[in-house]
């Protein structure tokens, strides 16, 4: 079998790290799967695999050099990001590769997609985001494919932007493939089903689910034929009404998307926590290329000029968590800037005269 060959001096936010030491962190499952290419950008290159008793906390105190460049595949074993302040002068980046199923071919089409993503271009689009968003009272998110429009008020101080985008410094972890920038009403890691993000009116759910798994047991058959109806929503999109940052109703486009109708609400009915749209994702990563299935790494997935995704749900509070990527869907400030996605064009008209010399104008 073909192994897939790290080159690690590819990754573009450990290129200032000729001073650094190298370290794969993997799984034992992928050993002879998985090979650091020789290289003399780091001081050192070293594979080491975790396990559920010697997890990555246990090997960041341990073993792992404090000068090191960190990089962590790791699908058969749950990686929680660990608190900075134990960080030390590590950067360590990780690919969400456990709560969906992930091949070595999966971490193979990925790996492509983080050597080609560049953090300084990244940096700049989130400053941008940013900048422009600061600047707006609220922020309408528009599908103009499927017309529906929601509002967000996205100027509550409460609510708590993660960014996962850009350049790495010393003592910093970031996702990889990087390039998103989410905001939710608390912390990532902490659950309130009290708390709303103030959006209303309707979206569209168009687009591409991730069916990430939580900590408590569950079965891979009942992730993927969950994950195979929700996909309906590529072919034709579910119409969400929001009402204060929560579902209230859902209505399928054309009998395709029934079936992802019919398993949403199976899934508010067992845990009516569901309903909140507990996270709003800008994927702003243009060198994704979204990989067909159920793959918590497409994630990040930006298009060209950024993409929304939806949150319901968070694990380990509810048994999944459910990404909605919707490539339809701008997002613009008050001013009709457009933050995430192509600008609608404006029609113009073209004139054209027939023999008589007679106006014929039409649109394009
Ligand atoms: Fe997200």
């Amino acid at each position: 079998m073909k192994k897939l060959l790290i080159e690690a001096e590819k990754i573009n936010v450990f290129s200032d790290c000729s001073d650094k030491h190298f370290c794969l962190v993997t799984n034992k499952e992928l050993k002879d799967l998985i090979q650091i290419k020789e290289n003399n950008h780091f001081i050192s290159n070293t594979i080491y695999t975790i396990d559920d008793e010697y997890n990555f906390e246990y090997i960041l105190h341990k073993t792992l050099p404090d000068n090191a460049c960190v990089l962590v595949i790791s699908p058969y074993v749950f990686f929680e990001s660990p608190p900075q302040k134990t960080l030390g002068n590590r950067r360590v980046i990780a690919m969400a590769c456990n709560s969906t199923p992930t091949s070595i071919d999966d971490i193979a089409h990925f790996w492509e997609c983080l050597v080609q993503t560049d953090p300084q271009e990244q940096q700049l689009k989130t400053d941008v985001f940013f900048e422009l968003g600061q600047e707006s009272q609220h922020l309408r998110f528009i599908d103009y494919k499927n017309n529906t429009e929601a509002v967000f008020m996205h100027m509550d101080e409460s609510y708590l932007w993660s960014e996962q985008t850009g350049i790495l410094n010393d003592g910093e972890q970031q996702l990889a493939p990087s390039g998103e920038i989410s905001v939710l009403p608390i912390n990532i890691q902490e659950f309130d089903k009290t708390l709303r993000l103030d959006i209303n009116g309707t979206i569209a759910l168009h687009g591409t689910p991730i069916l990430h798994n939580g900590t408590p047991s569950f079965t891979r058959e009942d992730q993927k034929r969950i994950h195979s109806n929700l996909s309906k929503i590529s072919k034709s999109a579910i119409i969400a009404t929001i009402k204060n940052g929560e579902i209230t109703d859902i209505k399928a486009t054309s009998p395709i998307s029934q079936k992802a109708v019919d398993t949403l609400n199976c899934m508010f009915e067992i845990d009516s926590r569901y309903r909140i749209l507990w996270e709003i994702g800008f994927g702003i990563n243009k060198n994704i290329k979204l990989r067909a299935g159920n793959h918590a790494m497409n994630e990040t997935y930006g298009a060209e000029n950024g993409c929304i995704h939806f949150g319901l749900g968070l694990t380990p509070y509810t048994q999944y968590h459910l990404d909605i990527i919707c490539p339809n869907m701008n997002v613009l400030t008050d001013n009709n800037t457009t933050l995430i996605g192509t600008p609608k064009k404006i029609k113009k008209m073209n004139i054209l005269r027939n023999t008589q010399g007679n106006c014929l104008c039409t649109e394009f």
